[in-house]
């Protein structure tokens, strides 16, 4: 029916009869001749009505946006002028000679190139939005990705194995989604929150290497970067390495990178967990921003400055300063309003130096808090950030995990801000890198227990196995995570595979063997038949894309997602369900809802 797609209408066509299929994007009367920007998924082509084919022009008069239409006619060059660069197809047009309306379309509720609708609009009529030109482009892309991907994994021997939906609560640590059993009264699934415990399985079945795109639920906190549902690029291998393992698919991205976007990334620098907290305050440093945590705590410890002295002389406290290179021209209303988003992480204040003459020692800075600290302190301060004249220092004192966290992300909004671009300190450029060694365990002070940091099959490096029972917070693991310009690209680790390490780690996590026996017996069971050293990775799909694009939010590159409230507009869902349904299920509602509608 159709020659060509309508966007790779271009110069090589000239002359040439053409059947277009597609959109009206525009159509626009110039009194006497009609243009209209006919759009498929591949772009936009100019076509052409003039009145002298009268039949064919009055069809064109009466087409809106949207219709669909089916379109003959001949490519020329466009007249010298009238060019558009910015098209494929820019150089020329297509003079109509036959148009059919295949489909009339009732006027949509916004024009499609409206750059400012609110993403409620967008969401409710998602068929609409994804016919927008960059909704076509990003999920075009997610597609390219995803074929890379098996594309590479294939080429190396990995198979795709497919693993329930329907099936028990796996242990990444967020909340389930439960779907209700009919037939066992009381009973119900989880969806899985990854197929962690199954690929693992596969491995002792002997399947040695195993991937999968696959769904993935967790019923947690949404923000920028998470879905309830999402996809993951699940993979697990028998007999790699941790280094083998970070290895090849540091490969596989890069070889997704080049092919899918023709992007060459740099080589990864591999960063020990302590030394991105150390550093960025963030086990997910964005390297694009040029600035670096300067570590203060021992010197803070005999000040007369309680803010700093507090923390520094506390277990667990921490005291830096962030060093922002010309950052004297921040005017003191900006430096408040920095105060005030550090606040959002907990932190209490942010204390901050001026430095206007380093020769001149105290009397060279301008500053709230110089009067409380003694001349070797300061003497100090100067030295460990290298500061120079014309630097701004900013301060947090807490708890690392409030300093971590606030000055972290003031590390960011001052890198990513007007200022930050003006000045280098933020680098446009892909930035990927390793997280290793990251720590089994972390203190749960509200529970009062240690939680696995990754998951509880998660095996300790070599030698730390005694740790786990005499001081299970220096205890280091196998675990990885590939980060990409600030965001957790995906994370995996080495498995245990050997029966009485995990018993160690189930006792570290205080999880008794009749927990052990129920939540996970199977995987124990499987584990004791010979299963052989294995490990592995997910990345997250969604997120990939969403840096590949750019796109603001992971919902741009998901055809159907969930709102920041898991609500999907498009279809209602979730919905109330009708009583026989839930009686069906052996379900009654503890808040009756209004009867379904
Ligand atoms: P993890 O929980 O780190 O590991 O998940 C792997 C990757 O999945 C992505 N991701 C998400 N993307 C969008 N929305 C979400 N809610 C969301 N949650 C996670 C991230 C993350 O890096 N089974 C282990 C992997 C393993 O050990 O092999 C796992 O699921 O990009
Ligand atoms: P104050 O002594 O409370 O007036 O604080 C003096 C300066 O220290 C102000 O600039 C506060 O913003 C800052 N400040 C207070 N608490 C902290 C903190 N925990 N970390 C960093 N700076 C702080």
């Amino acid at each position: 029916m159709r020659s060509s797609y309508c966007g790779l209408v271009n110069e090589t066509f000239d002359g040439q009869i053409v059947t277009l299929m597609g959109w009206a994007h525009r159509r626009r009367d110039h009194g006497g001749v009609i243009f209209i920007d006919l759009r498929d998924r591949e772009g936009v082509v100019q076509v052409v009505c003039d009145p002298d084919r009268p039949e064919m022009f009055k069809t064109a008069e009466g087409v809106r946006g949207e219709f669909c239409l089916k379109v003959v006619g001949k490519v020329r060059q466009r007249m010298a002028g009238t060019e558009n660069a910015n098209l494929a197809s820019g150089r020329v047009e297509v003079l109509c000679h036959d148009l059919e309306v295949l489909n009339p379309s009732v006027t949509p509720p916004f024009q499609l190139d409206d750059d400012n609708l609110s993403e409620t609009v967008r969401l409710t009529h998602r068929v609409l939005d994804l016919r927008r030109p960059q909704m076509q482009k990003n999920l075009m892309l997610r597609y390219r990705v995803a074929m890379e991907v098996r594309k590479f994994l294939d080429a190396n021997g990995f198979v795709d194995i497919e693993t329930p939906m329907l099936t028990k609560s796996t242990p990444e640590g967020a909340r389930d989604y439960l779907v209700p059993s009919r037939v066992h009264d009381g009973q119900f699934f989880a969806l899985p929150q990854s197929p962690q415990l199954f690929k693992q399985l596969l491995m002792v079945a002997g399947f040695d290497r195993y991937y999968q795109i696959t769904k993935c639920f967790r019923d947690e906190d949404l923000r920028a970067d998470r879905q309830p549902e999402f996809t993951q690029i699940d993979i697990e291998t028998s007999f790699l390495t941790e280094e083998e393992i970070r290895a090849m698919f540091e490969g596989m991205i890069r070889s997704v990178f080049r092919n899918a976007m023709g992007v060459e990334l740099p080589v990864y620098p591999v960063m020990p967990y302590s030394e991105a907290m150390f550093k960025y305050g963030s086990d997910k440093p964005d390297l694009r921003v040029k600035l670096e945590f300067t570590e203060l705590t021992d010197v803070m410890k005999d000040v007369d400055f309680k803010v700093f002295s507090g923390p520094a002389t506390t277990p667990g406290g921490r005291v830096v300063a962030l060093r922002v290179p010309g950052g004297a021209e921040i005017s003191r209303g900006e430096i408040d309003a920095y105060t005030e988003f550090v606040k959002i992480y907990g932190a209490k204040g942010l204390a901050w130096i001026k430095v206007n003459d380093v020769a001149k020692g105290r009397d060279g800075l301008q500053s709230p808090i110089v009067k409380n600290l003694h001349d070797a302190a300061i003497g100090e301060i100067l030295a460990r950030t290298g500061a120079c004249n014309g630097d701004l220092l900013f301060f947090g004192a807490d708890k690392s995990k409030v300093v971590n966290d606030a000055i972290g992300a003031l590390r960011l909004k001052v890198g990513h801000s007007e200022f930050g671009k003006k000045n280098g300190l933020f680098e446009d450029k892909w930035a990927p890198l390793w997280v290793v060694d990251f720590p089994m365990f972390e203190y749960d002070e509200g529970e009062d227990r240690w939680n696995a940091c990754h998951h509880p099959f998660t095996s300790p490096k070599d030698g730390h196995e005694q740790l786990m029972a005499t001081d299970p917070g220096a205890c280091v693991a196998k675990a990885y995570d590939m980060v990409l310009n600030g965001w957790e690209l995906g994370g995996g680790s080495i498995r245990i595979h050997r029966a009485d390490v995990q018993s160690k780690v189930f006792e570290a996590l205080k999880i008794s063997e009749e927990d052990q026996r129920i939540k996970f017996g199977f995987l124990l069971d499987a584990l004791q038949y010979g299963a052989p050293p294995h490990g592995g990775l997910a990345f997250g799909l969604d997120r990939l894309i969403t840096l590949m694009t750019k796109a603001e939010s992971i919902r741009d590159v998901i055809a159907f997602p969930k709102t920041q409230r898991a609500q999907c507009l498009l279809t209602g869902a979730p919905s109330n369900v009708d009583e026989k349904q839930l009686r069906e299920l052996h379900i009654r509602l503890r808040n009756a809802q209004p009867a379904a509608s």
